[in-house]
């Protein structure tokens, strides 16, 4: 059932170029660049849309991070990203030019549903983006965008989180053109980035043995750092919140530029820190960065399309494929979470005190 591998999170770390696979089949047009989505969302109201809210919670609070640049660039509407628990709709805000956007991977979580009911009370028109047929989600919101990854059994969401990604840039390109705000041919650039994603998780996939080595390096360390800024900014919080999950290792994700302003005392030579350095997350500036911990005696970890990858200690290649390289970026960093929490034997499929979906609130 586990298909030879020792845990199912490891499964889905390793179906995810086929879960990609499916979350886009059909549904691009790269050649007009255009998307196919199956969501009737009317014309007039795409285009006199002022807002969108996304809520969601944990790892889907992270692919909304991401959706929430998105949606601003390539549609240029106004995006916030709620944590679902903390969601309350403004009072002011026009609900008939707002949308409100529920990222739930199993469309069952309570404090998601609890905001997705608060959107639909005041008369916005709602959508969920959810991998589960016929969840509670689907049934509450006004329209149903799937990401069909498949089966997600490990607690630790993995595929889920590339899948949501990548249906939501998609999402974002249907946005963007549906309002006049994509070109077609910055749309195609966006869309061939998405086609290629497939092929260069699995690059980062059978570079598994490197990150192994890099996890027996560190495995022992005190605390583990993560930094990205603008894609990868959420991407180090994902990150971190990996390894948190499945090592019981303290790991906490920082805008790179924060770092600074009060983490930096954390910092010692036994702290690594794990770096996003790809397209989209202002890597450069991100590498000045890396020079203040490195500093501080602590190694860096890159996951990196630079060419020059300079002082990194280890990199992980990411590559060149554009704005979806901080997707791939991620796929190392859950290896880099599987194998320290594997060599520490932690039960990874059922981490302590955690469920698959949370249905309290
Ligand atoms: O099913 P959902 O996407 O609504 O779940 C939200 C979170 O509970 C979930 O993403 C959780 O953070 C992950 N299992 C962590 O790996």
């Amino acid at each position: 059932e586990k298909g030879g591998y020792e845990h199912y999170m490891l499964k889905e770390i390793h179906e995810q170029p086929t879960a990609l696979r499916q979350a886009i089949s059909g549904r691009l047009d790269e050649l007009h660049g255009d998307v196919d989505l199956d969501i009737e969302l009317p014309e007039e109201y795409l285009q006199s849309l002022e807002e969108i809210q996304i809520v969601a919670c944990g790892t889907s609070y992270h692919a909304g991070m991401v959706a929430a640049q998105l949606f601003e660039e390539h549609a240029s509407v106004r995006t916030s990203v709620e944590i679902a628990s903390e969601y309350e709709f403004q009072g002011g805000r026009d609900p008939w030019r707002t949308l409100v956007v529920a990222v739930t991977q199993s469309g069952e979580t309570a404090d998601t549903l609890s905001a997705l009911r608060k959107a639909n009370r005041s008369g916005a028109r709602t959508l969920a983006v959810t991998n589960t047929v016929g969840s509670t989600a689907t049934r509450e919101a006004d329209h149903t965008l799937y990401i069909r990854a498949g089966p997600e059994i490990g607690v630790a969401a993995t595929k889920t989180f590339a899948s949501q990604v990548a249906t939501l840039t998609l999402l974002s390109v249907y946005l963007g053109r549906h309002r006049s705000e994509l070109g077609s041919s910055r749309a195609s650039d966006v869309l061939a980035s998405v086609r290629n994603l497939p092929g260069a998780v699995q690059q980062a996939l059978d570079a598994e043995s490197q990150v192994l080595e890099v996890a027996e390096t560190y495995v022992d360390s005190d605390a583990f750092f993560f930094i990205g800024r603008e894609l990868g900014y959420p991407v180090a919080l994902e990150g971190a919140l990996k390894l948190k999950e499945i090592s019981y290792d303290h790991a906490e994700g920082f805008a790179a530029g924060e770092l600074k302003h009060g983490p930096l005392a954390l910092v010692t030579p036994n702290t690594p820190t794990l770096a996003v350095l790809t397209e989209g997350t202002r890597s450069k500036e991100t590498l000045n960065n890396v020079k203040e911990v490195e500093s501080r005696g602590s190694p860096v970890v890159g996951c990196s399309s630079l060419e020059d990858g300079g002082l990194l200690d280890a990199a992980f290649d990411v590559p060149e494929i554009g704005v979806m390289e901080p997707l791939v970026a991620n796929v190392y960093l859950q290896l880099f979470a599987y194998h320290v929490a594997n060599l520490k034997g932690r039960p990874i499929d059922k981490p302590r005190n955690l469920a698959k979906s949370v249905t309290v609130e």
